[in-house]
């Protein structure tokens, strides 16, 4: 059986109040939940209060992105052993909004999935296609290529350690999401990619989709064969929205 995992990716929200608030109110029910693993990716600022407020319950703690390089003179930039630090176990790397607002490519994306593995953390790796690409008709390739860089540079055993989030760009924060069949396919096709090199670890591969999921449209989502869970960004922030999305993985 694949590992089930749904994600919260906080984005830049949040205050030391409001994550209390926030978490106070999910955990109760989330700690009832058996099959799945439960997480949030939170600011860097406050990993070490919610550290503090998941002590003791099932959900894991995540950040959103880190550097690709041990230590050193990189201001501003914070290493996989200072996510270690604060009990992180997940990290997401080329998220869309890293890859589209802060410069980083495909190689960079990779080496920052190589530093959290040599870390020991787990790389949530973001793939997904523009709008205009989807209408291109180069979902496909963009994928393809967004994967490729990963598997040559870190091998495709690495994926034993790793999950991966197709998010097409057109479905974040838009409230236009992907019809589970869309995104089914998308799933299908990485799958197919890996299984060409391992089929063992294809199988075993936890794909998450993200991109305006929410309560309404969750279970649809991970009724698909290939949809192991999601990562959600705005719902996350909303109690009851998260509770459900998680109970419906
Ligand atoms: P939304 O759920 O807000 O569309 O964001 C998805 C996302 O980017 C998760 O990483």
């Amino acid at each position: 059986m694949r590992k089930r995992l749904v994600a919260g990716n906080w984005k830049m929200h949040g205050n030391l109040i409001e994550n209390k608030n926030l978490l106070n109110a999910i955990l109760p029910s989330l700690d009832k939940l058996p099959g799945a693993d439960f997480a949030v990716c939170v600011p860097y600022p406050y990993l070490s209060s919610v550290q503090v407020l998941l002590q003791g319950t099932k959900v894991l703690l995540g950040a959103q992105t880190v550097s690709q390089h041990d230590k050193g003179a990189y201001t501003g930039e914070i290493s996989v052993n200072m996510l270690k630090d604060f009990g992180c176990i997940y990290v997401i790397v080329g998220h869309s909004e890293r890859r589209m607002l802060f410069g980083e490519n495909n190689q960079t994306v990779a080496e920052k999935y190589i530093a959290a593995q040599k870390g020991n953390l787990v790389p949530i790796l973001c793939v997904g296609e523009t709008l205009e690409q989807r209408e291109r008709g180069i979902t496909e390739e963009i994928i393809k290529e967004q994967l490729k860089v990963v598997t040559e540079l870190a091998g495709v055993e690495s994926l034993k350690n790793a999950v991966i989030a197709y998010e097409p760009v057109w479905a974040i924060g838009t409230g236009k999401t992907a019809t589970p069949q869309q995104a089914q396919d998308v799933h299908v096709f990485i799958r197919k990619m890996i299984t060409a090199q391992n089929t063992q670890i294809a199988h075993e591969l936890t794909i998450l989709y993200g991109g305006s999921v929410k309560a309404g449209n969750a279970s649809e989502l991970f009724a698909m064969a290939d949809i192991d869970g999601g990562l959600i960004g705005g719902a996350s922030l909303i109690a009851e929205e998260f509770i459900a999305i998680c109970r419906a993985v």
